[in-house]
């Protein structure tokens, strides 16, 4: 639930509904061009934000990367869950890296960084099943954030898979994103805590570009039920209105490529899931 006990509560569902390294290291590195003025083009570096855990930020991470570098995009995606990093597993890699490797100074963030061969993009992954990265330092945080800044003037696109919840350990790596993409599921839990979190973001700051994904939605009617609900409370408690970046149906072929740790680009290609979210890529290049 959701940690923000002053959140006011997200309006009732409709009726209808169904259901209800260290800075020294980096800045030595030297490829590296100056700082990048940050927030300069939307939707470069994204981060995929939700509030509730287990809602497919992962999934989605991972999909829109690969929609993302099928549109010749060049494209990282930056595992920033820093206590259940997983994408490595989602798409079995061992890496020989991980950003355990970069908070003790070992490496730059970019020397971290692997190529995904099968999805076409690069990876940094994060440190999962060697003891979490949780309790990093948030001055720590805050140099990984402007370097992954930094890194990004080598990419079109830069896809942070953020970890669950509000805390300003999560506040503080999606204050290096253009762009928020907060997914949410039709569950009214998830909504709760995306709204909580659209809330602590628009609070800190105020013009951040902020888009709603509804995932696993069991229609794409429901998807936008939920989004009206959520836009609803964004509007009435916040004044804002955030977009919808899109709905991803739930579709079984997702748990079947996780189990199989493949991304379902590339397995099914034609699934609704794949489709879904390539129909928002789409939407992230047009704007
Ligand atoms: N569109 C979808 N349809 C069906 N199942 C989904 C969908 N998206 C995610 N899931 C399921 O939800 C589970 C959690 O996904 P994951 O990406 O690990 O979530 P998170 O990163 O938010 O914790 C996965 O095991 C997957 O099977
Ligand atoms: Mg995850």
């Amino acid at each position: 639930m959701s940690s923000d006990t002053t959140a006011p509560p997200v309006p009732a569902r409709p009726r209808s509904a169904k259901a209800t390294k260290t800075r020294a290291t980096l800045a030595n590195s030297p490829r590296l061009p100056g700082r990048p003025a940050v927030g300069t083009k939307r939707g470069k570096l994204i981060a995929i934000a939700s509030g509730k855990g287990g809602v497919g930020k992962t999934f989605f991470s991972i999909t829109l990367s690969q929609a993302l570098t099928l549109r010749k995009q060049k494209t990282l995606l930056f595992d920033g869950d820093l206590g259940l990093a997983n994408v490595d597993i989602q798409l079995g890699l061992m890496p020989q890296h991980d950003l355990g490797s970069v908070i003790t100074g070992k490496l730059s963030l970019n020397q971290a960084a692997m190529k995904y061969n099968t999805g076409g993009f690069d990876v940094i992954a994060g440190r999962s099943g060697s003891g979490s990265l949780a309790n990093i330092p948030l001055s720590r945080l805050q140099i990984i954030a402007e370097d992954l800044a930094m890194l990004a003037t080598r990419y079109d696109r830069v896809l942070l898979d953020l970890g669950a919840g509000v805390e300003k350990s999560v506040r503080q790596l999606a204050k290096a994103a253009d762009t928020i993409l907060v997914v949410t599921s039709d569950e009214p839990t998830s909504l709760t805590d995306a709204y909580a979190f659209i809330k602590i973001t628009a609070m800190e700051r105020p013009n951040t570009d902020i888009r709603i994904v509804v995932n696993a939605s069991n229609s794409t009617r429901e998807g936008e039920r939920t989004y009206k609900t959520l836009h609803k409370a964004c509007n009435g408690f916040l004044k804002i209105s955030p977009p919808l970046a899109g709905i991803i149906r739930r579709d079984a072929r997702v748990r079947e490529c996780i189990r199989n740790q493949m991304p379902i680009i590339t397995r099914s290609p034609a699934s609704e899931a794949a489709m879904d979210v390539g129909a928002i890529a789409d939407g992230l290049l047009a704007v």
